[in-house]
């Protein structure tokens, strides 16, 4: 199992890019499999779970050739066969390949990981917008059967806007009959991306990005090419690091929009910071306020940032709260914050209390989870001394290059088997 070992305080300056966004990247390689023949994806991060989804997109028969950062896909030869256990449930994202063969073939096997160790995350709204659109899903432990004779597009609403599902039944609705409409969709930048790429490919769909979808489904699609979005969820993770660490360090694939919510909080905290196009400059920052976090869907502060800014907080004078409305289990990473010093304080299920500043010492930890991994790595770049984190792959599933990219800007920081 392989450690990533920090030695910390080492101030940060240069430049480092952001890459590709894993949580779109994860939905557009399935996705690809409904244009004509080929396609392009372009900007693709460098991560496991990418790989996980080639492989089984080769199962699949779909030619796959990566040049740079770009995957150039054909599907013209392609075969909707079951998908095996052993590769669907390495990730979640595999259900993606849901609403994709779906789509495309009426049917597909696959089988599904059920919760992870941030929260149960079931796949309840997935499978009812399935079924709303005609199908017939069954499940046999974690293995799932969804077949459809035919899909015919209605409005569909949506309990709560997932992420997930709306990119899922997005793609199932492409092969529908008629007009889907997803009212109360989620307006991640991640969903517009995907819907760039189904409308890059001759399928019509309106309001990405609102709360209402509309999708016209159809049996003919082009050929077509997308870019992957720069990650906003990496790009918060190296700003936090920036406010801590950095000296006039430059952070290069911003795109303001995608994290307001982050730069507002920022600015609560009493960090500055200047962006300029899609880079900002930001420093080292000192007398840093305590403030309250409440995680929410897009455009609200992004449950994915919970965990790396909490570990900011332990640097911040006061009493900090931090609620996690979006999972239940998200706060594993406080474990090991604490051992290293800070004073963090769970008071119920969804809500976290951070008492600042407090001086971290480097020490061995276990990342739980990619985001609760994150929160520790910048508390070992903080932290005086050596920090060793065990279980690092799941921090190395999100980042891409993340040691590279850490030393380049000056950190004390490598993966040790
Ligand atoms: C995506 O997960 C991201 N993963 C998550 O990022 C991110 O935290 C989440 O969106 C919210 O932004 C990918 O895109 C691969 P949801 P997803 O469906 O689609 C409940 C990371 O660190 N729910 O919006 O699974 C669910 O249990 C990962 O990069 C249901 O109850 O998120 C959760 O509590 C972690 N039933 C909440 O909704 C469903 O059918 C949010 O889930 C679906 C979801």
């Amino acid at each position: 199992m392989s450690k990533i070992t920090i030695e910390g305080q080492n101030l940060l300056s240069g430049e480092v890019k952001i890459s590709g966004a894993k949580n779109s990247a994860v939905a557009l390689l399935p996705a690809a499999v409904l244009a004509n023949k080929k396609s392009v994806i372009y900007n693709v991060p460098e991560i496991k779970d990418i790989g996980y989804l080639i492989e089984i997109m080769e199962l699949l028969n779909c030619k796959i050739e990566q040049k740079d950062d770009a995957l150039y896909i054909d599907s013209s030869k392609m075969k909707n066969v079951p998908i095996p256990e052993e590769l669907s449930v390495q990730m979640r994202a595999s259900y993606y390949f849901m609403g994709a063969l779906l789509a495309k073939y009426g049917k597909v096997e696959i089988s599904f990981p059920g919760g992870c160790n941030i929260g149960a995350r079931p796949i309840d709204i997935h499978i009812k917008g399935f079924e709303e659109l005609g199908a017939k899903v069954e499940i046999v432990k974690n293995r799932y059967t969804i077949t459809a004779e035919k899909l015919v597009g209605k409005t569909i609403y949506f309990d709560f806007p997932s992420v997930g599902a709306t990119i899922n039944i997005m793609l199932a609705a492409t092969g529908a009959e008629g007009t889907t409409i997803i009212e109360n969709a989620a307006m991640e930048p991640e969903i517009v991306n995907v819907a760039s790429f189904l409308i890059n490919m001759g399928i019509e769909v309106r309001g990405a990005g609102t709360k209402r979808i509309e999708i016209v489904g159809t049996r003919k699609t082009t050929d077509a090419v997308i870019e992957v979005f720069p990650d906003r969820i990496e790009s918060g993770t190296y700003i936090i690091i920036g406010a801590l660490l950095g000296d006039n360090l430059k952070i290069k694939g911003i795109i303001k929009e995608h994290i307001e919510a982050l730069l507002i909080k920022l600015k609560e905290i009493g960090i500055d910071f200047v962006i300029d196009g899609d880079t900002m400059t930001i420093s080292r920052c000192e007398n840093l306020r305590a403030v309250k976090v409440k995680t929410l869907v897009f455009p609200g502060f992004p449950t994915d940032l919970q965990q790396p800014i909490t570990t900011l907080l332990t640097q911040a004078k006061g009493k900090s709260i931090v609620e996690e409305t979006l999972y239940e289990n998200r706060f594993r990473n406080t474990y090991d914050l604490n051992r290293m010093g800070a004073i963090t304080n769970i008071l119920t299920l969804n809500k976290l209390e951070i008492k600042g500043p407090r001086k971290l010492k480097g020490t061995n930890v276990i990342a739980t989870d990619l985001r609760g991994g994150a929160s520790l790595l910048i508390a070992g770049l903080i932290a005086e001394g050596t920090t060793v984190i065990e279980n690092c792959d799941v921090i190395l599933r999100g980042y891409s290059h993340l040691t590279t990219k850490l030393q380049n800007i000056g950190a004390k920081i490598e993966i040790t088997e």
